[in-house]
């Protein structure tokens, strides 16, 4: 199969760079174009980028000219981790000009024609997008991936939801740092320390979590009725969201049930083997301390959730803790498994 040129949009940032990583020897897709801010706009990709990652920067890309982000010269499919205050225009121009946005960022994720999407949870939202054309009048498009902490609180309630139905969901965050972006918050800040508030995310998983359960009628989301409460904290970690959830459900279920019910969810990227695909989307640990950052973030090379610690819970019903790699599976890996799914059901071509 002849490979498809796409570009990124933000191409020099933390998100960017797993991008650029995670499309070195893609099957389907060749990077071929890339853009960032008008200070880096002009340089080589090398010059450019303080690559923060630990395997090196693929040499394909060191003297890759960084652009400007405007669409003429861009590639039909775009990967967007552009911060989400430059998102809202850049991307809407894109797809104005016929191209087709795969966005990290939250600017579009909540708006009614648009998908917020994980391909095991919700393929089906993809369909939204005719509306999208259709009603805005432009040829491209704009798919979104949920925020980072999102991801692993929707993958571990999806298989709940659909055996049981989900009623009432609390949920604290221990959040890595790279998920500030680069260079992040200041040592001083950080060092030593717990910081309580991460501007905006509490409401945007609770948000999100519910458009992600939510069912597709009538061309558009009816989101899920459960609660969801979100306590979100800042911690010392380099990659790798860690949440305590709480979880309250609908009908009655054991622990061994719901532990079945994680370890069978497969959905339609294991079915086509989207090639990002984990093959195991939920991995469950039954060792007492699991999961750990250290241990357990690159599991399914960063695409899968890690569900361990499932006991009573005296509030609502169960808990248990949930960990997720905030820049593959929260960021640059979902957007494109998004890319795969669209590309394997025809959204493409
Ligand atoms: N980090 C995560 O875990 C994570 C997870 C999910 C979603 N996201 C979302 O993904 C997006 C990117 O996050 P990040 O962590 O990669 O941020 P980042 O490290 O700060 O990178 C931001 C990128 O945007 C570019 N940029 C900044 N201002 C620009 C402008 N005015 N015009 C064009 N490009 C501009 C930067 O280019 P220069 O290098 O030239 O400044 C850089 O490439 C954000 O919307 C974020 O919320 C991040």
């Amino acid at each position: 199969m002849k490979k498809m040129e796409v570009g990124i949009l933000g191409a020099t940032g933390m998100v960017g760079q797993r991008f650029v990583s995670l499309l070195e020897n893609h099957p389907w897709f060749k990077l071929a174009w890339m853009a960032a801010s008008d200070k880096s706009a002009g340089k080589s990709y090398a010059e450019a980028c303080q690559w923060r990652l630990r395997s090196p920067m693929p040499d394909a890309v060191r003297t890759m000219l960084v652009n400007e982000c405007k669409p003429p010269g861009a590639p039909q499919l775009v990967f967007a981790s552009l911060d989400s205050k430059v998102a809202t225009d850049v991307e809407k121009q894109f797809a104005r000009a016929g191209h087709v946005v795969v966005s990290n960022s939250s600017s579009h994720r909540m708006e009614p024609d648009v998908p917020l999407l994980i391909p095991e949870v919700n393929p089906d939202h993809l369909a939204l997008v005719r509306a999208q054309r259709r009603e805005r009048a432009w040829q491209g498009m704009i798919v979104t991936n949920p925020n980072c902490t999102t991801v692993g609180l929707a993958m571990s309630l999806a298989p709940l939801e659909a055996a049981f139905g989900v009623e009432k969901v609390l949920m604290t965050s221990m959040q890595a740092v790279s998920g500030a972006g680069y260079p992040g918050l200041p040592t001083l800040d950080i060092f030593g320390n717990v910081i309580p508030y991460i501007a905006g995310e509490e409401e945007k998983v609770e948000a999100e979590t519910k458009k992600l359960l939510g069912k597709l009628a009538g061309g558009r989301i009816q989101p899920a009725a459960c609660a969801v409460s979100a306590h979100c904290n800042r911690v010392l970690v380099e990659d790798g969201h860690t949440e305590s959830i709480s979880v309250s459900l609908r009908r009655r279920a054991t622990e061994r049930e719901l532990i079945e019910a994680w370890r069978a969810y497969h959905s339609v990227p294991q079915e086509k083997q989207l090639p990002t695909a984990p093959a195991h989307p939920l991995v469950v640990r039954e060792e007492a301390a699991r999961p750990q950052v250290k241990l357990d973030v690159s599991t399914e090379r960063g695409m899968a959730t890690v569900i361990g610690r499932l006991r009573p819970c005296a509030v609502l019903q169960f808990k248990y803790t949930a960990l997720s790699h905030n820049t593959i599976r929260g960021a640059a890996g979902a957007a494109l498994l998004n890319a795969e799914l669209m590309k394997a059901e025809g959204y493409l071509d």
